[in-house]
C-alpha cells in the first residue's frame, strides 16, 4: 500500500513565486496588500482543490489513502470476495440502499457497491458518530474485538461502529450513516478524481 496525492490545482505555487516578485520589484509596502489579498484565497483554492488518486499499482485487497479537503479519503481496490460478502451483509446493514440524506451518496453510487466501478469503493475514512478513523479489518472472523461471523470491512474503535465493504454500518450501532462517498470520477483506467464529479 502506497499513499499519494496531487493536487490538481498547481496556481499555489505560482502565486508564490508572483509574490516573491512582487516584494523584490515593488518592496515591501506594495508586497504586503497583494500577500493578503491574494494569499488566502489561492490557500483555500488548493485546500479545496479535486485531488488525482494513480489507481495503476493498486492490487486487489489494497487500500490507498489521499487527503482531499483535509479529510482521509480511501480507495480499496476490493477482491471478489470481498464483492462476495455485499450480499450477505446487506440484511445486517442499517441503510443498505444509501437512502439517507445528511451525507447523500450520489446517485452513481446509490448501488449494493456503493460505487462507479465495482471493483474501487472510495470513502471518506470518519465515522459519523464523532469523528474517528475506522481501520481496516479485512480478515474474516478471528477477532474477539469482532462478532464471530464477521466476514470482513471496517472497525471504528472509538465505540465500535462496524462497516462492511461498501462502508454501509450495521445496524445497532452508534454512527448514524454509512461512511461517505465524496464526489468523484474516473479521468482514465488509472485515475480517479476526488472531489469533482462534474463528469460522472
Ligand atoms: S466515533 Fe466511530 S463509533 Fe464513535
Amino acid at each position: 500500500m502506497s499513499d499519494s496525492s496531487k493536487p490538481v490545482d498547481s496556481s499555489r505555487r505560482t502565486a508564490i513565486g508572483l509574490t516573491c516578485a512582487a516584494g523584490a520589484v515593488g518592496g515591501a509596502a506594495v508586497a504586503i496588500p497583494f500577500v493578503s489579498s491574494f494569499a488566502p484565497s489561492e490557500r483555500a483554492k488548493a485546500a479545496g482543490a479535486p485531488v488525482e488518486v494513480d489507481i495503476s499499482t493498486m492490487q486487489p485487497g489494497d487500500l490507498k489513502r489521499v487527503e482531499w479537503r483535509g479529510k482521509p479519503v480511501w480507495v480499496v481496490r476490493r477482491t471478489e470476495e470481498m464483492l462476495g460478502t455485499l450480499e450477505k451483509t446487506a440484511p445486517k446493514v442499517a441503510d443498505p440502499d444509501s437512502l439517507r440524506t445528511a451525507f447523500p451518496t450520489p446517485d452513481y453510487a446509490r448501488n449494493p457497491h456503493r460505487s462507479i466501478k465495482p471493483e474501487y469503493l472510495v470513502v471518506v475514512g470518519i465515522c459519523l458518530h464523532l469523528g474517528c478513523s475506522p481501520i481496516e479489518k479485512f480478515e474474516a472472523g478471528g477477532d474477539p474485538s469482532l462478532p464471530d461471523d464477521w466476514v470482513g470491512g471496517f472497525l471504528c474503535p472509538c465505540h465500535g461502529s462496524t462497516f462492511d465493504f461498501a462502508g454501509r454500518v450495521y445496524k445497532n450501532k452508534p454512527a448514524p450513516d454509512n461512511l461517505e462517498v465524496p464526489p468523484h470520477m474516473y479521468l482514465s483506467e488509472s485515475k480517479i478524481l476526488v472531489g469533482d464529479d462534474s463528469k460522472a
